[in-house]
Formats: C-alpha cells, sequence, structure tokens
C-alpha cells in the first residue's frame, strides 16, 4: 500500500474508483471444507472492462446508491457476487461498523454505473464491493486515523467476510487465489501487448451455490478427470510467477479452456451451455472456456481489436440462428481485454 491519501473534501471531489471484472483463467475446486464451502486454487485476473464508482457526502444521514449503465435485477444473488447494489451498501455499513468511533465515518451517496454483466461468473458485485471499502477508507481518512497497517488488515478482514471474491480485487493485479478465495497470491502482470479477450455471457442465472451443489452431488456434474484442472492451475501459477509473456498464455488457451472444474455443473444448472459453447467454438474455431461458475464464456485472442471482429461474428451467428443461447434476452457480446505490463515509452523526442 502507498502513503495514507489526505482524506479529500468530498463535497468537492468525489472519490472515484475503476472497479475491474476478473477471469478466472483456471479453477481447481480441491476439496470440500467442514463449512461446506470448497478450498480452490484458482489463476485469477482482472479485466480492462470495469464498473465506475464514485463516492460523496450524502445531503441526508443515511447512505445512498444510484445504479447507471446495467440494471441490477432486484435480489439477484445469482453468482455469490449477491445483489452489486446491496454489496456496495454492505461493504459501507461494514467498514463504518469496523473502524470506530475514531474517524467520522459520514453518510455516503454512492453512483454506481455498471459496465460488467452481473450475476455472471465475472465478479462484478465482489469487485464494486472491494471497490468501495477502498473508497471509504480513504474518503472517511481512514488510514490517517488508525495508521495505514491497521488499516489495510481491517479491510482485508472486511473483504473475506463480504464474499469469496472480495479479498482479490484487493490485490489490484492478477493472482493465484486459494483457500475459499481469502488467500490471495499477487502475481506480476503479464508481460507483451495486453491480450484481448471476448465474453458472452447468456442471460440466464448460474447461482454459484447451486453451481457448487450440483459439483457436490450430481455425478454428471463432477470433472471426468480429477486432478488435471489442479495440476494446469499449478502449472499456470508458477509459469506465471516466473514471468508469463502474453503471447505463451495464448498458446495455452487450449489447456486453461478446459481449467475449470466447475464446468460440468454450470452445463447441468443451465441447460442450452453446453450447446452455446459448441456452437462458439465452431463459428470461432478457438478453445472457449468457463468463467468461475458462468456462465460467462471467454475466447482469447492476441489483442481487444481481434476480439472485436470475433464479436461481430457472434452477433452475426445470434443473427442468423447458427449460434443459440440460453435466456430471454440475447447474450451480452464484450470485447476487452486482460491489462498487462505497461509497454515502454517509446520517447517522443523534441
Ligand atoms: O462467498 P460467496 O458469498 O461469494 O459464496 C457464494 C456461495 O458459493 C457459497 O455460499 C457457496 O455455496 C459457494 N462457494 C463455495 N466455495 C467457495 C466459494 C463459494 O462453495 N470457495
Amino acid at each position: 500500500m502507498t502513503e495514507p491519501a489526505v482524506p479529500k473534501d468530498p463535497r468537492l471531489s468525489p472519490v472515484v474508483r475503476l472497479a475491474p471484472a476478473k477471469l478466472n483463467l483456471t479453477l481447481a475446486v480441491v476439496g470440500r471444507r467442514v463449512d461446506g464451502l470448497h478450498d480452490l486454487h484458482s489463476v485469477m485476473t482482472p479485466l480492462a472492462l470495469a464498473d465506475r464508482l464514485s463516492l460523496a457526502r450524502a445531503h441526508g444521514s443515511s447512505d445512498t446508491l444510484h445504479v447507471t449503465g446495467r440494471p441490477i435485477p432486484v435480489g439477484e444473488d445469482g453468482d455469490g457476487d449477491g445483489d452489486g447494489g446491496n454489496l456496495v451498501l454492505r461493504a459501507v455499513a461494514a467498514a463504518r461498523a469496523a473502524i470506530g468511533p475514531d474517524v467520522d465515518a459520514w453518510p455516503c451517496a454512492v453512483l454506481l454505473n455498471k459496465a460488467v454483466p452481473v450475476a455472471a461468473g465475472l465478479g462484478g458485485g465482489s469487485s464494486d464491493a472491494a471497490a468501495m471499502l477502498d473508497a471509504v477508507f480513504e474518503a472517511w481518512g481512514a488510514e490517517l486515523a488508525l495508521g495505514a497497517a491497521s488499516a489495510t488488515g481491517i479491510r482485508a478482514t472486511l473483504a473475506a467476510r463480504i464474499g469469496s471474491d472480495v479479498p482479490f480485487f484487493l490485490a489490484g493485479g492478477p493472482a493465484l487465489v486459494t483457500g475459499r478465495g481469502e488467500s490471495v497470491d499477487a502475481l506480476p502482470r503479464l508481460v507483451g501487448p495486453a491480450p484481448g479477450l471476448l465474453l458472452v455471457t447468456p442471460s440466464v442465472a448460474a447461482p454459484t451455490p447451486r453451481v457448487f451443489a450440483a459439483f457436490d452431488d450430481d455425478p454428471a456434474a463432477r470433472p471426468s478427470d480429477q486432478g488435471s484442472v489442479r495440476a494446469a492451475s499449478e502449472h499456470l501459477a508458477v509459469e506465471w510467477r516466473g514471468g508469463l509473456r502474453s503471447d505463451a498464455l495464448l498458446t495455452r488457451a487450449g489447456v486453461l479452456a478446459s481449467a475449470n472444474d466447475l464446468a460440468a455443473a454450470a452445463d447441468v444448472v443451465v441447460p442450452g451451455l453446453r450447446a452455446l459453447r459448441r456452437a462458439l467454438v465452431r463459428s470461432l474455431r478457438r478453445p472457449v472456456g468457463l468463467s468461475g461458475s458462468g456462465p460467462t464464456l471467454w475466447v482469447l485472442y492476441a489483442s481487444e481489436a481481434e476480439a472485436r471482429v470475433a464479436s461481430a461474428v457472434v452477433a452475426a451467428g445470434l443473427a442468423d440462428g447458427s449460434i443459440i443461447a440460453p435466456g430471454a434476452e440475447p447474450p451480452s457480446v464484450i470485447a476487452t481485454n486482460i491489462p498487462s505490463e505497461a509497454p515502454v515509452m517509446e520517447d517522443a523526442g523534441s
């Protein structure tokens, strides 16, 4: 963490945060815990695709939230991120309760512009909650009042309590995530140009608890080759820690697309997801993976521009019926990228 920031006057300048989506490049379920949750081994990366949060002092005495962009369905609890909006307010309330009376934890007016599909396996709600924790600690001057180390510790504890994916987002970059999600081991950024990514999110819910329950209870939802995803995930983490080039990630797309232990369970919970995946493989001639517990499917490209070309192919396939997606609405089709180490700027000269 950097130097504690001097609190801004929130009436003059709101505190603004981007809350990126995440992608699980691998997701191994390595065991079931006594608390019913699952131990995971997952290499995760933030994406360029992000929600935007803006925080200022509320006029009244209670916290308020205004959502623009994508609507958040009422009571949506799809991917275990919970309702992204409620998670934001829950993060504010939890932070206020945890930091104690030495900090003036004034009421917050939050604007949330949603760009990340909700309940999609992209961690949108969890990312909003992590960004909000970070924003309120700055806005209230909590680091000055409590000390940076203490504030960082409180933030990490709150993150793990709010949801399994939230601690990852506090790390601010790629990470190996283990335990139920609370153990986050930062990895360096990819080296080289930012890989492009096509995301196809059908408009159906794949509630995380249901996907894990299918994994536990339904033999059809079990991965056929247990242990292979864990091996792939461990291998990727070792390679990544040594400094992975973005073109090397692309050559591993086939392995990564099958490195998700929840894929068969998501297929059981979401009828039509397997057919959509096959149709995308046929149309795009690329490996297609599942992010988290779904239902978002992903395809890797060398650049965001290439991913954008692919998004037009998918749009055409949906229009002519060669690609059929489950859900009452058409799927979201988004081209984005995996941010990499910033390229060295050429000296513009003078
Ligand atoms: O922690 P979070 O609220 O995101 O988890 C939502 C649900 O996903 C849990 O109630 C549980 O059913 C499942 N889950 C799990 N193991 C994990 C994370 C989530 O079983 N490591």
